[in-house]
């Protein structure tokens, strides 16, 4: 009988590598193995694409998404302003959602009943996974190899890799975890996990130390279209190319490093390094120009939405209704954000020192001090006293009541 199939997602590395013996040989399945490019440095393709046929995979798909992960993904995280806990730009858990969208499509094609990850049981990727491929097609089962095999160390790993024939290149162990992608790159574990530890200047690869940057600034103009990022110094490109751009201008400044404690979803407090230089720097110059764009109670309610919208998308509930329903409020405030945004790179610093529109809703007669001023000064004195009238009740009462100044 033939066996059923699991598609594995697969990295290169030696867990993944692993994980495709340990289905064939203790689950009885076959594997297809799911390499999806999200714009990963570093990724030799082709070489592990064959390596996976090497550890026995029945089939070995290679999938090139990064347009798909920044026109998708990248774009929904602009329009949000996306940053959990008011500071991580999310890049693991924006790039889980469309590797599972990936995956449960293949499972489709192959009719596998089975898909199966490489996270162990500490972090939020695990979760990031199976939440995702539970809402695309809630008959997939999944399997979490790391989570459940009993090789606990790195040592007991590597034995029982070479036992099955497995290359191991890195014998020494890991020194960090890295995750990365088209967004940023993620380092953790190793001595960072002394959150005392100044991180060595060795975790970081896109971006310079601010010390030995220029020190001439380098200004950027980055142009939007319904909140969507177009061009950069007027030049049209896509998204992915300004995603890459910015990483290159940014990450030559020393901006976008980020050494932060932050809560997972399990649990557990941990200490996490990013560079996020373009993703932070597109933030920044998307922030402004909804300021200038978008009506203030609109900008307002949108301040806590995206709050919640990165919350959802940290704890995997990228196609969760609520998260989807976000994205189209968002999707909608975005209409009137369109102009350009100039940014000044400096020595580890990304500032706004321009932005214009013509969706603007800056009215300069409005706010200027100088001549031409049309607000109507003579209705704040009667505008002021109705809005503070509810204080002024409130003291009255208190002061009758001998309780005056307090609540
Ligand atoms: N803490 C981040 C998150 O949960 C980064 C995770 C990085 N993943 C990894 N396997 N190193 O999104």
């Amino acid at each position: 009988m033939a066996r059923e199939k699991c598609v594995l997602a697969y990295s290169g590395g030696l867990d993944t590598s692993v994980c495709i013996q340990w289905l064939i040989t203790q689950k009885n399945l076959d594997v297809i193995t799911l390499l999806v490019n999200v714009g990963q440095e570093d990724a030799d393709l082709e070489f592990s694409r064959k390596k996976a046929l090497n550890c026995g995979a029945i089939e070995s798909i290679v999938l090139d998404v990064r347009d798909e992960f920044a026109d998708d993904m990248c774009v929904k995280a602009i329009a949000a302003n996306g940053l959990y806990e008011n500071k991580y730009p999310l890049l693991s858990a924006l790039s889980r959602p469309l590797i599972s969208r990936h995956l449960v499509r293949v499972a489709q094609e192959y009719g596998a009943k089975y898909v199966a990850h490489g996270c162990t049981g500490k972090g939020n990727d695990q979760v990031r996974f199976e939440v995702a491929v539970q809402a695309l097609d809630p008959e997939l089962k999944v399997i979490a190899p790391v989570r459940v095999w009993d090789l606990h160390t790195r040592p007991e790993e590597i034995a029982f890799a070479e036992a099955h024939g497995i290359p191991v290149e890195a014998k020494k162990g890991k020194l960090y975890s890295i995750d990365d992608n088209l967004w940023g790159r993620a380092i953790e574990c190793g001595m960072l996990e002394d959150p005392w530890n100044e991180p060595p200047a060795d975790i970081w690869r896109m971006t310079s130390d601010a010390a030995d940057c220029p020190d001439t600034p380098t200004d950027v103009i980055v142009g939007f279209a319904g909140g969507k990022p177009v061009s950069i110094d007027g030049e049209a490109l896509s998204v992915r190319e300004i995603i890459e751009k910015l990483d290159e201008i940014a990450g030559s400044n020393g901006y976008g490093r980020l050494d932060q404690i932050e809560n997972r979803l399990v649990g557990i407090k941990s200490r996490e390094c990013y560079e996020v230089p373009g993703g932070l720097a597109l933030i920044t110059a998307h922030k402004a120009l909804e300021d200038l764009c978008v009506e203030r109670d609109l900008l307002h309610f949108k301040l806590y939405a995206e709050h919640k919208w990165a919350e959802l998308v940290y704890y995997g509930l990228w196609y969760s209704p609520l998260k989807m329903a976000l994205d189209e409020f968002f999707a909608a405030s975005q209409k009137s954000v369109n102009g350009e945004v100039r940014l000044r790179f400096l020595k580890g610093t990304c500032t706004v020192i321009g932005r214009r529109s013509e969706t603007s809703l800056y009215d300069y007669n409005l706010a200027t001090y100088e001549e031409g001023d049309t607000f109507n000064r003579d209705s704040a004195a009667g505008f002021i006293e109705q809005w503070g009238l509810p204080s002024k009740v409130w003291a009255r009462s208190r002061k009758a009541s001998g309780v005056e100044g307090q609540i």
